[in-house]
């Protein structure tokens, strides 16, 4: 029987998942499975996309769907519920239960890549679906963490603040972005932050994986630090997002 799998979000066509995906069910044998992108103008668009496509048994969320989507779940895990963004959503008998695996994946991969000690701390660049999965990693390692937005009523910090105090980005090892600014096709932009405060101490984490070296990344890798992007994040949690799916 076939079985239908998708991503959701504003513009879907620079994701790896329905390569990651496709790949996966090939090497598996998995003939009559699919994974499609689904770009979805407005978020209310689902209800017309799970109409049309009642095949659909699992949706992955990303950009800027992952906290809208809430609303039109039936059910929340509560980790997700916890955190306030979905990212992956299980679809049964035409009910939506949603889960977060890029909080888990952020984790398991950051775990492996930055070496903790007690004076750890990191700056989180957004406050958006993927930066509230970033904090409740963080938390659950233990690692403070101060937040930095365009918009001072929701974070501690704007870029204007970093700008005016060089101490900040200074005496935080821990930087990671979780704006879009880079991302594909948008490939000339980058967070607006004086990446001469970055140094061979610092450890700088893109969650964008397309492409594999944002501007960002290159600047803090031409000041010596330490850098990574998001494809093993995507691959982990899209893993998880499979089990989800298949328990
Ligand atoms: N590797 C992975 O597995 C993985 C997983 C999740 C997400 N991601 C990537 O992470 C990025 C964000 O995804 P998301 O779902 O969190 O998106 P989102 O919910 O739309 O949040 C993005 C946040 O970035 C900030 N932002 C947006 N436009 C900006 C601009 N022009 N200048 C400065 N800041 C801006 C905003 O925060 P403020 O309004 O506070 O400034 C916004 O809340 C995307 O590139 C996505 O592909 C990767």
């Amino acid at each position: 029987m076939e079985k239908k799998y998708g991503l959701i979000g504003a513009t879907v066509s620079h994701s790896f998942s329905k390569s990651y995906f496709d790949e996966k069910f090939f090497r598996e044998g998995l003939r009559d499975y699919h994974y499609d992108l689904y770009s979805l103008p407005i978020i209310d668009d689902l209800k017309k996309l799970l109409e049309e496509t009642p095949e659909l048994e699992g949706l992955n969320v990303t950009i800027p769907y992952k906290e809208q989507v809430v609303k039109f779940l039936n059910e929340i895990d509560p980790e997700a519920k916890k955190i306030g963004a979905v990212n992956v959503i299980k679809i049964k008998d035409g009910k939506l239960k949603g889960f977060n695996t890029d909080s888990d994946a952020f984790h398991e991969t950051l775990e492996k890549w930055f070496p903790r000690t007690k004076e750890s701390k990191a700056l989180i660049l957004g406050t958006g679906g993927s930066a509230k999965a970033v904090q409740q990693a963080l938390k659950k390692l233990s690692i403070p963490y101060q937040m930095v937005s365009r918009d001072k009523a929701k974070a501690d910090y704007t870029y204007e603040d970093l700008d005016q105090d060089g101490k900040i980005i200074a005496g935080v090892p821990l930087i990671i972005n979780t704006t879009p600014l880079g991302m594909s096709p948008d490939t000339n932009n980058f967070p607006p932050i004086n990446y001469e405060q970055l140094t061979p101490e610092h450890y700088v984490y893109d969650l964008i994986y397309n492409p594999a070296r944002t501007i960002f990344l290159q600047k803090a890798e031409m000041r010596g630090s330490h850098i990574k992007n998001g494809l093993e994040m995507l691959h982990v949690q899209a893993e998880k997002a499979w089990a989800i799916w298949n328990n």
